[in-house]
């Protein structure tokens, strides 16, 4: 049994809570987790009260990077989509280097794989994961890059609830794509499966995928049979859906992601499949019915 903590970054969470998930699921099995945390709160405390050992720091800051890897041979570094991810990786990186760590497992974006010195997206943070991937194959380092697809947490969640909750629609600029999009809780468990048991995977790079690909009907399907009323999908026009989106996001940089994300989406760019997560873990991806399923509540006008 690893017995040094393992370091989860972004273990407060916020979108896909993959940093929490992971935390809690390596306690689960017995292993001593590190969750870094931005400052302490009731997402903190959770976590220390399932047994993690928390750091308050800023992944921007090497001497906050130092206190938390020191001791650690396994890290699980993501943190929020910004604008400063790759001075992040850097920092991370350089500190890991120094402390010589076993495993440094990097959440990526499976757009990477398709990209090249020739050919990138037009989204900022597709290129910080690319050019953060080229940086930690140049450092030496014995990395695990994890490249998932759009998660069902943000387009098919937060996105979706108003239009499903209201109007029984799923209202997506996506045009005719298809999609596989997956839970970040599958995510994590192949995270989770990693850290602990590092060694056959360094080097290596991982697309993760939902269970199936297929179009936005055929998604907006198991809405309805998640729900056990008809949801339709409805193609919104790119161009209103774009504007309320760039007013209403935290960061010009968060913003042109989504839409890069979107306009990859018409383009069929996510008609992608991989069986990475049942042969990484066992037990295969949770499908959108399922994933709708657990989150009927939010789905659903409340009634008094
Ligand atoms: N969403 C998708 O569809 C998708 C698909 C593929 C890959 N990804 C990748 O997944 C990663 C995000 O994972 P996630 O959704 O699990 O993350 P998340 O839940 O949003 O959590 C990110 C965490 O990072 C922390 N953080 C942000 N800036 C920080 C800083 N400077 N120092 C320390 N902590 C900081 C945040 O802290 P606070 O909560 O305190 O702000 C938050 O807890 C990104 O790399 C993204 O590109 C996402």
């Amino acid at each position: 049994m690893h017995s040094h903590p393992i370091l989860v970054t972004g273990a407060a969470g916020r979108v896909g809570s993959i940093g929490p998930a992971v935390t809690e699921m390596l306690l689960r099995r017995g292993l001593k987790v590190r969750a870094m945390v931005r400052k302490e709160d009731e997402r903190s405390q959770r976590l220390k009260d399932l047994g993690a050992q928390i750091v308050v720091g800023d992944l921007l800051d090497l001497h906050a990077m130092h206190q938390a890897i020191e001791g650690c041979r396994r890290i699980y570094f993501a943190m929020s989509v910004g604008p400063t991810y790759l001075e992040a990786t850097a920092n991370a990186a350089a500190v890991a280097r120094h402390h010589e760590v076993e495993a440094f497992v990097n959440m990526s974006q499976m757009t990477v794989s398709q990209m090249s010195i020739t050919s990138t997206t037009p989204s900022p943070q597709h290129k910080h994961h690319w050019l953060a991937e080229q940086m930690l194959a140049w450092s030496g380092l014995p990395v695990v890059n994890l490249r998932p697809t759009a998660f069902m947490d943000v387009f098919f969640l937060r996105f979706a609830v108003p239009g499903v909750r209201n109007e029984d629609k799923l209202m997506l600029p996506f045009g005719p794509g298809k999609t596989s999009p997956i839970a970040a809780w599958d995510v994590a468990r192949v995270v989770t499966e990693i850290l602990a048991e590092p060694a056959p995977h360094i080097g290596r790079a991982y697309d993760l995928t939902g269970p199936r690909s297929e179009a936005l009907d055929e998604v907006a399907a198991q809405y309805s049979r998640a729900l056990g009323r008809e949801i339709k999908y409805v193609d919104v026009p790119p161009e209103p859906w774009e504007q309320k989106l760039a007013a209403g996001a935290s960061s010009p940089h968060l913003a042109a992601h989504l839409i890069a994300m979107a306009g990859l989406h018409r383009q069929n760019r996510y008609d992608r499949y991989t069986d990475l997560v049942e042969r990484l873990t066992g037990s295969p991806p949770m499908s959108v019915e399922e994933f709708v399923s657990r989150h009927a509540s939010d789905f659903c006008v409340a009634t008094p």
